[in-house]
């Protein structure tokens, strides 16, 4: 299997994992991203089988409600029991870095409030160690520049490399603003050693809204895709 076909089958993989939980007051956590479309796409058949969805995105929100699926915001919802995204990497403590798509704070959220975090990746996005994908970090914009130099002097103190940040822009050339108003800086070139530590410390910097580290809160499943099929972690 390519990736394409690979983040087919594991969104396939993750209705199977799923179905067995789903009854009429289930609402699921649902995340952003290709893989996690897939998903949507395959789970909307079965919407009556399960209460509805809690989004981690606009664009997931949408989408869930073209097709069918009851969106409800999270303030509303007493628990959540399960929530399937996607990831940008993995390592084999199943701790992840996210927000390719930019909608990190909203999956940290989300991903806060549930039981069970499945995460759900083609086999791209198995690494040993996180940074090589770049880091994406939401940040309110007033505090952009002093955000970044915050960043480059991080990367020096925990020597995991020199960074080259860069402020996300969208197709059109403009800063990309998050869900939340914000803008994202994408830092490259780290390699993550400690990724609880660096969590810790990214989010101890005033004007960083989340960063894309999941590291104090991993995934407790991973459906991992690969040539040959989907393996459960
Ligand atoms: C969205 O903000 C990200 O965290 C996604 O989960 C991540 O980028 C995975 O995207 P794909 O499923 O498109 O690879």
């Amino acid at each position: 299997m390519n990736i394409a076909d690979q983040k087919i089958a594991v969104a396939e993989a993750a209705l199977a994992w799923i179905e067995p939980h789903l009854h009429h007051d289930l609402v699921l956590g649902i995340g952003t991203g290709s893989t996690a479309d897939h998903f949507i796409d395959l789970l909307a058949p079965h919407r009556a089988r399960f209460g509805g969805a809690v989004a981690s995105s606009g664009r997931s929100a949408d989408r869930l409600a073209r097709l069918g699926v009851q969106v409800y915001d999270l303030n509303t919802v007493p628990e959540l029991p399960f929530y399937v995204d996607g990831a940008d990497e993995i390592n084999a403590r199943l701790e992840m870095t996210k927000g390719g798509g930019g909608a990190l704070t909203r999956e940290k959220i989300v991903a806060a409030a549930s039981k069970i975090f499945v995460c759900i990746v083609d086999g791209s996005k198995r690494v040993a160690t996180l940074g090589r994908f770049p880091l994406a970090i939401e940040v309110i914009p007033m505090a952009r520049a002093q955000v970044i130099r915050a960043l480059t002097s991080l990367g020096a103190e925990e020597r995991i490399g020199a960074p080259d940040i860069a402020l996300r822009t969208g197709p059109d050339g403009a800063a990309f603003v998050t869900d939340n108003g914000n803008c994202i800086v994408d830092v490259s070139g780290w390699s993550i050693a400690e990724p609880r530590r660096l969590e810790a410390r990214i989010g101890a910097i005033v004007g960083v809204v989340e960063s894309g580290l999941f590291a104090l809160r991993p995934a407790d499943v991973l459906l991992l895709a690969g040539p040959d099929g989907v393996e459960t972690f």
